[in-house]
């Protein structure tokens, strides 16, 4: 049957929340698992199916948060899952370290075919933060350099020298001193607060200035500069946008000084924000891209991208046991082809990518139309299926209460969104969202602000 003319899909709530199975698994969880987990929400998920997340209670919930940006594909894509069964029937595991791997191979061709202008190879990891550890390593170790720039609000992984770039919490170093040394932070160019007494336009400008100008003749010098690492959009940092002025300045900064530029799109690539990377909006060549999350439509994998001319480290200097593990490059494969549209997924009639830029900029537009009824929400921000919406109070200031209450709400009526940067939410549903969906997705965001109204 045509989605279109299927019967119209909503959550389910069948118990209170959360229900008597998922309560004792909670329970149990608190006393088995670290400290570290922090259930903002107290969902045990049972099954997912496309968008829909049921609990162990049979409650089912509409996903707009895709277990953080992950679940491209969905929770259970007929495709992936083939995809998956048919290499667990092959082998599970060989070390990439040993031997080549014929769908390894095929997929680093496949994602570097996606990288405009230069050659470029490819790293394989297991997560995000070992892709951001495989670009810093070779940043440093390529140019000799011992210095590293990044941004505030960033987030780029926990390990010790991923967490050392991280800028979004001081939560994620406290008590975890001393980090990684020659790590510099600088304010990130937020157009909804934009640093260093600029405006909403000039605020790109701004930053580059104040490393050009403030920090190289004084504290960093610049020939002493490995990479700069930055999000091409902000993602934990509060899914912010950068004006467009901001990379194409940083490509050239980075040019006249002999820095790399490392993209990190762990969050924003693999098709979320309309395009496979993000910053194909703003045509720049990165010298390295960090790819995770939604590469692999949930199974860990990870990929560090780099040009040719950088890959200079020598054989055993870096490596993995599990990453590029074969199930989760025959996932990946198949990811690729829903996005890329050589398979396309059924009701839909487009490649994923073009489905997040469809849907997107309708339910950018939507977002926008119903924050023009509702002073809480302050901005309506994003590209694709990278949705921001910033929460303020009644005289403008930003308020992480109201978000929150919101995120809390919408969970009650059966929506799953997640907070992110000071007081902003982000709403990133796998990529095979339809409008139907959409459109439900809407009607409980736009509830949940009655709500918190
Ligand atoms: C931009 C970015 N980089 C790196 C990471 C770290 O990824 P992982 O949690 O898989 O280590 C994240 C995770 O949220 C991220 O958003």
């Amino acid at each position: 049957m045509n989605p279109a003319q299927a019967p119209v899909r909503r959550p389910e709530l069948r118990t209170a929340l959360p229900g008597p199975r998922s309560a004792e698994v909670l329970r149990r969880d608190r006393a088995a698992l670290a400290t570290c987990y922090t259930r903002p929400f107290p969902l045990v998920p049972d099954r997912g199916q496309g968008v829909w997340l049921s609990d162990l209670d049979g409650n089912t919930f509409l996903d707009f948060m895709a277990g953080i940006a992950v679940s491209t594909t969905g929770y259970h894509h007929p495709h992936v899952a083939a995809a998956i069964a048919d290499q667990v029937g092959r082998f599970l595991h060989i070390c990439l370290t040993d031997y080549a791997q014929e769908g390894t191979t095929q997929l680093a061709e496949r994602l570097l075919a996606h990288l405009p202008g230069d050659r470029y190879r490819a790293f394989f990891g297991n997560s995000g933060a070992e892709a951001v550890e495989a670009a810093i390593k070779l940043a440093r170790h390529h140019t000799g350099r011992p210095y590293l720039i990044s941004t505030l609000g960033s987030f780029h992984g926990r390990t010790y020298g991923a967490v050392s770039l991280t800028g979004s919490k001081a939560n994620y170093r406290r008590g975890f001193g001393p980090l990684l040394s020659g790590v510099v932070h600088v304010p990130y160019p937020n157009p909804f607060r934009p640093p260093l007494g600029s405006n909403p336009e000039s605020c790109g400008r701004a930053v580059l200035d104040y490393l050009e100008r403030e920090l190289f003749p004084t504290v960093l010098p610049p020939d002493e500069v490995a990479a700069i690492l930055v999000e091409p959009m902000q993602g934990e940092g509060g899914y912010i946008v950068p004006p467009s002025d901001f990379l194409p300045g940083l490509r050239a900064l980075c040019d006249r000084y002999g820095i790399l530029l490392i993209l990190d799109e762990v969050q924003t690539g693999m098709g979320r924000s309309g395009k496979m990377f993000a910053f194909e909006h703003d045509q720049i060549q990165p010298d390295m891209v960090t790819l995770a999350k939604g590469i692999a439509s949930g199974l860990p994998l990870s990929a560090m991208l780099a040009r040719e001319r950088l890959m200079t480290w020598p054989e055993g200097s870096h490596g993995s046991t599990f990453g590029g593990n074969p199930v989760a490059v025959a996932a990946a494969s198949a990811t690729l082809d829903l996005l890329e549209g050589g398979a396309l997924h059924p009701g839909l009639g487009t490649s994923l990518i073009d489905n997040a830029r469809i849907q997107g900029e309708w339910m950018l537009a939507e977002l926008r139309r119903l924050a023009a009824d509702f002073p809480a929400v302050g901005q309506v921000r994003g590209r694709g299926l990278f949705l921001g919406i910033e929460f303020v109070s009644a005289d403008g200031a930003e308020d992480p209460a109201v978000r929150d209450r919101f995120a809390e709400a919408a969970f009650r009526l059966g929506l799953l969104t997640l907070p992110c940067g000071y007081s902003s939410l982000r709403i990133s549903p796998p990529l095979i969202l339809n409008r139907q969906e959409a459109e439900v997705g809407l009607e409980l965001i736009a509830a949940a602000l009655r709500a918190v109204s």
